[in-house]
């Protein structure tokens, strides 16, 4: 088994490897200043059980696409080096939302990336908490190992919330399951009942709307679970949701922290408890006392 990080990944494929207690596999990586760039393995992988982590958020100096080209580029020359198979550990996959046509004529991007992971001959892939499960299981054809984020936040609210009565709430239709792996996994940790809500959220031309708010989070602690945080505007909506509706306390939980353009707001408002996200995306973007106030497991 050899075990690659790429250029921007290597702090989190360190951890990888140390906890697999294995080293790093040697590569070497050069940017030209025509704006391309060459990468290659400097170990021989013949016949290795190949694993490339490239975690795909841009931003840290770089695009989401640069990150898929090295990713792509990469995995390829294992494959020519003789690699009996390449798995590409995905982090944050992006493109994960645009996983379906929403006006005529819309790319179908998610389905585009999974071909060009099978073109360069990637035969597996590893993701943490995608957009849509079932969209991505029918996009990437070749074996897939999808790790769910809820046993990790579970197991970080549920010492906090022993004895308050608690409920899961998922931002959006979209994202009720995710919920409700949640509030399985809290219940079963604290051994006492979870409940679930819900918000209503229709996206149409960068516009947010829906206001229905179903489930009962008065006097209760709301967990809010979302696959990600990238304006922070969902969470805002559905922390405000809940605040009118009488919540004692509220906490958000994202995998993947993104923190685009007004994430900042988030922490400003003066609405979460608390604002949990993953390592799949080092928070760069957040600095001062939102960095000091967001949690990452
Ligand atoms: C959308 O359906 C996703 O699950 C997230 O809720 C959304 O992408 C978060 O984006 P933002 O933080 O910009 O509202």
């Amino acid at each position: 088994l050899s075990l690659f990080g790429l250029h921007g990944s290597r702090p989190l494929a360190e951890q990888v490897a140390a906890r697999l207690e294995i080293a790093l596999a040697a590569h070497e990586e050069r940017d030209f200043e025509d704006g391309e760039h060459k990468a290659r393995p400097l170990q021989d992988v013949r016949g290795h059980d190949a694993f490339v982590l490239h975690t795909l958020h841009g931003g840290e100096g770089d695009s989401a696409n640069d990150r898929l080209c090295r990713l792509l580029f990469f995995c390829g020359a294992l494959r020519d080096a003789g690699a009996a198979r390449v798995t590409a550990v995905a982090p944050y996959l992006c493109y994960a939302r645009k996983d379906r046509r929403t006006k005529t004529n819309d790319p179908v991007t998610t389905r585009y990336v999974a071909a060009m992971f099978e073109a360069v001959g990637i035969g597996q892939v590893i993701t943490l908490e995608v957009h849509n499960l079932a969209a991505f299981e029918n996009a990437f054809r070749c074996p897939s190992l999808h790790v769910p984020a809820a046993p990790l936040f579970a197991a970080h609210f549920a010492p906090l919330l022993r004895r308050v009565p608690a409920v899961v709430v998922s931002p959006d239709t979209g994202g009720a399951k995710r919920a409700e792996q949640v509030r399985e996994a809290l219940e079963s940790l604290r051994g006492a009942p979870v409940s679930a809500a819900f918000m209503e959220k229709h996206r149409s031309g960068g516009v947010v709307t829906g206001t229905l708010f179903a489930g009962d989070v008065r006097g209760r602690v709301a967990i809010i679970v979302d696959d990600l945080i990238s304006t922070g505007g969902t969470l805002l909506r559905a922390a405000r949701a809940c605040r009118e509706a009488g919540a004692a306390e509220i906490h958000a939980a994202a995998a993947h922290g993104l923190f685009t353009g007004g994430a900042e707001d988030l922490f400003a408002a003066g609405l979460f408890e608390s604002i949990v996200v993953s390592s799949t995306v080092p928070p760069f973007r957040l600095a001062g006392a939102a960095r000091a106030r967001l949690t990452v497991l």
